[in-house]
């Protein structure tokens, strides 16, 4: 053929990596691996096969871990974790700068047993997962660095679980791996059993680059090797990306046990295209969207939306850049979308667009492979907003699209979606991207563009896409917690006396939506003092109360927008409004409690109120150094509606605290008060109801924390649960919460000194805020 009828024609000859080298390496080690613990490979035990999709070859055969062995990779962490930790910040930098240049020295070795592990162009575990795999270990590099400095007060967890998916074996291990690693953790982590080989090669470079023994250890398996890492006592974190289903149980399995964990979960991300768009360049931004990888990505843009008016056109314009897709042999340079990761995969993907009734299904002209794990780039219009494949993540290569008529509609059908992860908007108009962007219920938003990511830009989700973020301080942050153990907090048990109903002065309420109202049971209980008098009664708040507060809650929605200057003038003036009543305030603590220090807690409260009212225009997002011609900007979003278990030891300065420090953010709250000292918030309704506080952003219930903290964390329109209670509602709380994933803040029977620094820390406000990052490129 003629170099003129190959432009022509647009013809492309195959231009193949070669294989040879990590076919090498495989066979180095027998073509059987067993896993990595305390720093050398053991003998293989009982193993199953991994291949590639795309030719179904068995590439090697790996290790499927026992309890024991499981038991084993724990105990080398625990081990070499205080050793690695106690190195000083610097050393863990060099360690992991050696490991980012062992990962640029063997950057091809990497892309290549990735692609034929997984089935991915060459193209994108050369020039987009390896690269950022070696970014991700030096910034890193730099926040070992700089933690000391940085985040003083703050230490490793210790040991971390983390379990890793399939569709980025190396990014996501590096994003695990190297934010821990940093902060003074050591790891046992799992790859998955599809895709194991490039954490057995990483494996091989930690004992290369010298990195201590038993800091990173690789167990390979299945769900239930994940399941023994999950549930193991000697673990203190897990962290996990896969589907949300098994967050979900993991979200169960680790409930009460005190581990933190972090969420990574599916979406079903929006691709916003308004009529003013550059619709070429939403076409291709599209191709990097939804056949990145396949489609096997959490993030990708699964579901499209596209404004009417240039709907046909924009459909004309995808049909035929999807007809030009190379779809081939993954170590092919010049091929677009590979195969998926497994036939069984390929089959679950086939199964779903099947079982679609409605709709229309449109298959690219493409050629695909006859064999091997491949499916055709996809495109389905005229589906329902319900529909199955509109709603649930396909994982493939399959494009849902809807269309919209302005730009309220585009928002209410992006966020019509039990996921947040990701979203992109197009729009040559900045002023309507940069509107929409924020309402967009994500952790992650591009403006023009799609996919984009670096270390330094937090990355995570919102909703049932999970909690936590990685990349940048707040993912830093996750692989922390404060130094010093908090002391046991004792039960708190209401007072008990036998006064009688006379001389009662009043009765307490519920406050909901703004209006002080009768519990619907029609149930309410004696509050004694300490002196055994009769000081009132109050409501018993039962699973319709939390509704109906949820609902007064979910209406306020507007406080969200409301200026942080105005937040902070409605907080302050309650502040102003309990100070007025100061002594009457100060009087009722010390009836419940008897401890005397009535006034002393009502000046903390006022002073508290003060410090959140401050903070409100203050708790800044940050401008992330992204390497793009543009930026990304970490903006700090309410969490919504959270509802607060109060602590019973600081009844009054404990409510406020939350309280203040949860509208000073934005969000809406459902507080149930302290359960053997309400009165002190029964009577601070009248301080809201004085306050231009709008109705619906502060109820308060009466009740017992143990009813009620299970009804709250399993309340589907709750996005967070916070519980300081002195009850063990604590698992309760995080068990629940599994349905939708919500964020939950709980004390584990651990004190608070809510009186000096840790009640006004900022961890109250990282609490009440999530991390959005909008990516905003610009130029020309
Ligand atoms: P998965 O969630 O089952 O697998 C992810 C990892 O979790 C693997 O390492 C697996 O061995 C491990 N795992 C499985 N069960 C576990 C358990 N009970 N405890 C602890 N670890 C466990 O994902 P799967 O089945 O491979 O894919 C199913 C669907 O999940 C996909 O079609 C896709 O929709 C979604 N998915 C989403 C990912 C994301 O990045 N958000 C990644 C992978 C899958």
């Amino acid at each position: 053929m003629q170099l003129r009828e190959i432009f022509e024609t647009m013809e492309w000859g195959p231009a193949p990596e070669s294989a040879g080298e990590a076919l090498d390496w495989i066979a180095g080690h027998g073509g059987r691996f067993g896993h990595f613990v305390g720093g050398r490979f053991a003998e293989p035990g009982e193993t199953f096969e991994t291949k590639n999709p795309a030719t179904g070859e068995v590439l090697a055969e790996v290790t499927q871990a026992s309890a024991a062995e499981v038991h084993a990779a724990v105990a080398a962490a625990r081990a070499a974790q205080p050793g690695w930790a106690a190195l000083s910040g610097h050393g863990r930098a060099r360690h992991l700068y050696a490991l980012a240049r062992g990962v640029q020295r063997q950057a091809r070795l990497f892309a290549v047993l990735e692609s034929l592990d997984t089935g991915k162009p060459i193209r994108e575990s050369r020039d987009i997962d390896v690269p950022l795999v070696a970014r991700h270990f030096s910034y890193h590099a730099g926040m070992a660095q700089l933690m000391a400095s940085e985040m003083p007060g703050r230490v490793a967890l210790g040991v971390c679980g983390q379990i890793v998916p399939w569709n980025f074996p190396l990014l996501m291990l590096a994003w695990k791996i190297a934010p821990a690693l940093a902060a003074g953790n050591t790891v046992v982590l799992k790859p998955a059993e599809w895709t194991p080989l490039t954490a057995l090669r990483f494996a091989e470079l930690c004992r290369q680059v010298g990195l201590p023994e038993g800091v990173v250890n690789i167990v390979t398996g299945d769900g239930a090797v994940g399941e023994a890492i999950v549930t193991h006592a000697g673990v203190d974190k897990i962290a996990f990306t896969g589907s949300t289903e098994v967050g979900r149980l993991i979200r169960r399995a680790t409930a009460g046990t005190g581990k933190a964990l972090t969420l990574e979960l599916g979406g079903k991300s929006p691709y916003i295209v308004f009529d003013d768009a550059d619709l070429d360049s939403a076409v291709e931004g599209l191709v990097d969207a939804i056949w990145f990888n396949a489609g096997q990505v959490c993030c990708a843009g699964s579901r499209l939306l596209v404004q009417e008016g240039v709907a046909e056109l924009f459909h004309a314009k995808l049909r035929a850049r999807m007809d030009r897709l190379r779809v081939g042999d993954p170590l092919d340079k010049a091929v677009d979308v590979g195969a998926v990761v497994d036939p069984e995969h390929r089959a679950r993907v086939a199964r779903m667009v099947a079982a679609e009734q409605e709709g229309e299904v449109w298959h690219a002209a493409c050629a695909i492979p006859e064999a091997g794990a491949y499916y055709p780039p996809t495109l389905i219009t005229g589906l329902s907003p319900a529909s199955p494949l509109v709603q649930e993540e396909i994982f493939g290569p399959v494009l849902v699209s809807g269309t919209f008529r302005t730009p309220e509609e585009a928002v209410q059908l992006a966020n019509d979606t039990r996921y947040g992860l990701a979203a992109s908007v197009w729009s040559e108009n900045l002023n309507l991207a940069l509107g929409v962007a924020p309402r967009l219920e994500a952790g992650v938003i591009w403006v023009n563009g799609t996919n984009m990511f670096d270390a330094a830009a937090g990355f995570g989700g919102l909703r049932e896409s999970g909690f936590g973020r990685e990349g940048g301080w707040e993912g830093m942050l996750a692989y922390t917690r404060p130094s010093g153990e908090a002391a046991p907090l004792a039960h708190v048990a209401p007072m008990t006396g036998e006064g009688s109903e006379q001389g009662l002065d009043r009765t307490a309420k519920l406050y909901i939506g703004g209006r002080q109202a009768r519990p619907d049971g029609g149930y309410a209980r004696d509050v004694f003092g300490a002196d055994g008098r009769l000081l009132a009664q109050v409501p018993v708040a039962n699973r319709k109360d939390v509704r109906n507060a949820v609902e007064a809650a979910r209406k306020a929605g507007l406080w969200a927008q409301a200026t942080a200057y105005n937040r902070a003038q409605v907080i302050y003036y309650m502040a102003e409004n309990l100070s007025a009543r100061a002594a009457e305030f100060a009087d009722r603590l010390d009836a419940m409690t008897g401890s005397g220090e009535g006034a002393a807690e009502v000046e903390a409260s006022v002073a508290r109120l003060f410090h959140w009212a401050a903070w409100a225009d203050k708790w800044e997002g940050r401008i992330k150094p992204v390497p793009l011609r543009g930026t990304a900007l970490a903006m700090r979003a309410p969490v919504g509606v959270i509802g607060v278990l109060c602590p019973d030891e600081s009844p009054l300065l404990g409510l406020v605290t939350c309280l203040g420090a949860a509208m000073a953010m934005g969000n809406r709250v459902v507080a149930v008060a302290s359960e053997p000292y309400p009165l002190a918030a029964t009577d601070f309704y009248q301080v809201l109801e004085t306050s231009d506080v709008p109705a619906g952003v502060a109820n308060v219930l009466t009740g017992a924390h143990a009813e009620l903290a299970p009804v709250l964390a399993a309340h589907m329109d709750v996005e967070a649960v916070w519980s300081f209670s002195s009850s063990d509602v604590s698992g309760a709380i995080e068990r629940e919460s599994a349905g939708n994933l919500k964020r939950t803040w709980v004390n584990h029977g651990r004190a608070r000194d809510w009186a000096g620094a840790e009640g006004e820390s900022v961890a109250f406000l990282e609490a009440a805020t999530e991390v959005k990052t909008v990516w905003v490129p610009w130029g020309e």
